[in-house]
């Protein structure tokens, strides 16, 4: 009998999932009318859970398995899983790093040209006509401003390398200073009244939850924009909000929001973000790669093999 695996979302291409049916029992637990009753009865038989940014893999969830063996995560970020609970088991854990990080850095470039040079405001002004009466208001320029950067790990320096290749200057913060031809801040604060664009590149979870609040947007300026390719708990939402609506911020661009796939009524209506469905990584290269090490690791797992890509704990 094949062992039972556990997708708890619906991300991978149908080529894993092709590839995923032929060594498992798959439960596709997205797709189930009573999830909680799908679990209870298939507990036992589940030796592994395909999991997504957007699913928690709770304690609850981890201890109410008893035989499960790993957890092979459809993305880079790990915050949605209780680490400590999966440790605690001695059960692995591994994500999909560094065959994300170009695509996620182009998203994070498409969210700031977007937002300086106004792209969806254009594009909305010439299909209502508006082009027809007059001449589109102005954007600002990127070339010569400061790029604050908050997490220069792979996705941080790639998304340097572009702002670097935009004439801009880069600026960062992170838990500590890096091997970095940039200048390093040790405080959010002090970065964001240094820089004029604010990058948000670092990991999600307990350590980053709310370091973007209200003294921080304040501090960036009516000048500044606010772009986010982390994970939405990284930004306190309603103090952005007020930011945006009492114009302290020049403009946001957002492609991950703190209770997704909700976002903000007054988000929805502003006119000065711009607002992507946490598309960071979303290409039909990437996604592939992703999805194959997914299967490879689960593989790698069950056949005795290194896994390929473990997050360490
Ligand atoms: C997506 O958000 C990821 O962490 O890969």
């Amino acid at each position: 009998m094949k062992k039972a695996l556990l997708v708890m979302g619906n991300l991978l291409l149908p080529a894993e999932m092709d590839e995923l049916e032929k060594h498992f029992d798959v439960i596709r637990l997205w797709k189930e009318r009573d999830p909680e009753a799908v679990l209870q009865e298939r507990r036992a038989d589940i030796v592994a859970i395909a999991s997504f940014h957007y699913v928690p893999v709770s304690k609850t969830l981890i201890e109410s398995l008893p035989n499960l063996e790993i957890i092979a995560q459809f993305a880079v970020g790990t915050d949605n899983i209780d680490l400590a609970a999966a440790a605690a088991r001695g059960i692995p854990v591994t994500n999909t790093p560094d065959v994300l990080t170009e695509d996620t850095a182009d998203t994070g470039m498409a969210l700031l040209l977007a937002c300086a040079r106004r792209v969806c405001e254009g594009d909305m002004y010439v299909r209502i006509g508006k082009w027809l009466n007059g001449p589109a208001p102005l954007g600002v320029t990127l070339r010569g401003k400061k790029a604050g950067i908050v997490g220069m790990g792979r996705i941080g320096q790639a998304v340097a390398k572009r702002c670097s290749a935009f004439d801009m200057d880069i600026l960062y913060y992170g838990p500590r200073k890096k091997d970095v031809p940039f200048q390093y801040f040790s405080s959010v604060p002090a970065l964001a009244e240094a820089a004029d664009v604010l990058i948000l590149c670092c990991p999600g979870g307990a350590e980053t939850a709310g370091l973007i609040d209200g003294p921080v947007l304040e501090s960036l300026g009516e000048r500044g924009i606010l772009i986010n390719i982390a994970r939405g708990s990284v930004v306190d939402e309603p103090a952005l909000v007020e930011a945006l609506e009492k114009r302290r911020i020049l403009a946001a661009g957002l492609d991950v929001f703190a209770h997704e796939p909700h976002v903000p009524e007054a988000l929805i209506s502003m006119d000065n973000v711009v607002l992507l469905p946490h598309i960071g990584s979303a290409t039909i290269e990437t996604r592939t790669v992703m999805g194959r090490l997914v299967v490879d690791n689960l593989l790698a797992h069950f056949n005795g093999h290194p896994l390929k890509t473990p997050v360490k704990v």
